[in-house]
């Protein structure tokens, strides 16, 4: 018996030194200590001995099991840590790895070159207006001094909401012009940017919805130099130092002189190319000096203050500014196109 009990401790450990997974372990555990195991199996012939004999081979017995049971712990420890270090190394994540970048949306040319405006002018002081797209006829026009008759006000160019021609899509940013001098305090330095529509064919240069930046300032002994001036830093900031401009005398029924200012072709440098269309200036805005009759139709001292003001194309700027050649590029949002700028 004491040979069988150190024949099993001997076959157990060795057995259990190289076990190979789990269920082998499972195995010899049955197989050793189990109900129906060797260890039982010698244990049950315990009765066969002396009274004299039992205690040390109960001792051995004992030790025998102690020991195989230690050997199970063991192996199954070091099965759980060969376990855990193979999934440990498959499930490593590798941090230096470069991420996947979500695709972030894009600021549109347009809007940057809007952003641009307005940082010039807030820089000078100006407030940024918002305004109505839904406008009434007399703020469009009649404030404005283009009275009934005017060529602006056909059907053929205005979208006009009522048969009697009163509501409108509006057709230029100038009548915030008008709701700025009926709510503001003077002096009032604004610009105004938003929509504007006009019954126009889509084609390269034209759309029946189009943006417009309108600039105001009243102020006392206001003058054509201060026009000017603000309107050549505007064209230098926006196109680079240095850039040549001119203004031409022109008409606006709200303005008295008018005049528009081209910018030196960017391209030729002014001696004409296709860019400019062989004229070697762009139109970039009309501008004059407040007509006395639009300060006083809205309520306005034309002896005590004066004032200038400015309107601009912001698809055509924004062209300019990012050289740009169809306006169509700018409405149909291709991603392609806009990722450019
Ligand atoms: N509203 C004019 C247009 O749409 C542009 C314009 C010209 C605005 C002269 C002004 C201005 O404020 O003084 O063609």
């Amino acid at each position: 018996m004491k040979e069988q009990l150190a024949k099993i401790r001997t076959e157990a450990l060795a057995a259990l030194e190289s076990v190979k997974d789990a269920a082998a372990l499972d195995e010899l555990r049955v197989k050793y200590l189990g109900k129906k195991g060797e260890l039982t199996a010698v244990l049950k012939q315990m009765g066969k001995l002396t009274a004299e004999e039992r205690p040390a081979m109960g001792a051995l017995a004992n030790e025998v099991r102690a020991a195989v049971e230690a050997a199970v712990d063991a192996a199954s420890e070091k099965l759980a840590e060969a376990a855990l270090s193979l999934k440990l190394k498959a499930e490593t994540v590798d941090v230096t790895i470069p991420g996947k970048t979500p695709q972030l949306g894009h600021k549109h040319p347009m809007y940057m070159a809007l952003d641009e405006i307005k940082d010039i002018f807030v820089g000078m002081g100006f407030t940024v207006l918002d305004g109505p797209e839904i406008e009434l006829a007399s703020y469009n026009f009649d404030k404005l001094n283009a009275e009934e008759g005017h060529p602006s006000r056909d059907w053929s160019d205005t979208f006009y909401f009522d048969e009697g021609s009163r509501v409108m899509l509006r057709s230029q940013t100038s009548p915030m012009q008008v709701r700025a001098m009926e709510t503001m305090e003077l002096p009032i330095r604004i610009i105004a940017p938003g929509r504007v529509y006009r019954k126009d064919e889509v084609d390269a240069t034209h759309s029946p919805m189009f943006h417009q930046v309108e600039g105001m300032v009243i102020d006392k002994n206001v003058t054509m130099a201060d026009l000017k001036g603000t309107l050549n830093l505007l064209a230098e900031e926006l196109f680079g130092k240095g850039t040549v401009t001119r203004f031409r005398p022109h008409h606006f029924p709200f303005t008295e002189p008018s005049c528009e200012m081209d910018v030196q072709c960017h391209k030729c440098g002014g001696a004409g190319c296709p860019t400019c269309k062989g004229e070697g200036w762009i139109e970039l805005l009309g501008a004059g000096m407040i007509h006395p009759r639009v300060l006083e139709m809205s309520g306005i001292d034309p002896n005590e203050w004066s004032g200038w003001a400015f309107g601009m194309g912001l698809e055509r700027t924004a062209m300019r500014r990012f050289k740009i050649a169809d306006l169509r590029l700018i409405f149909e949002n291709d991603v392609r196109f806009l990722e450019q700028f």
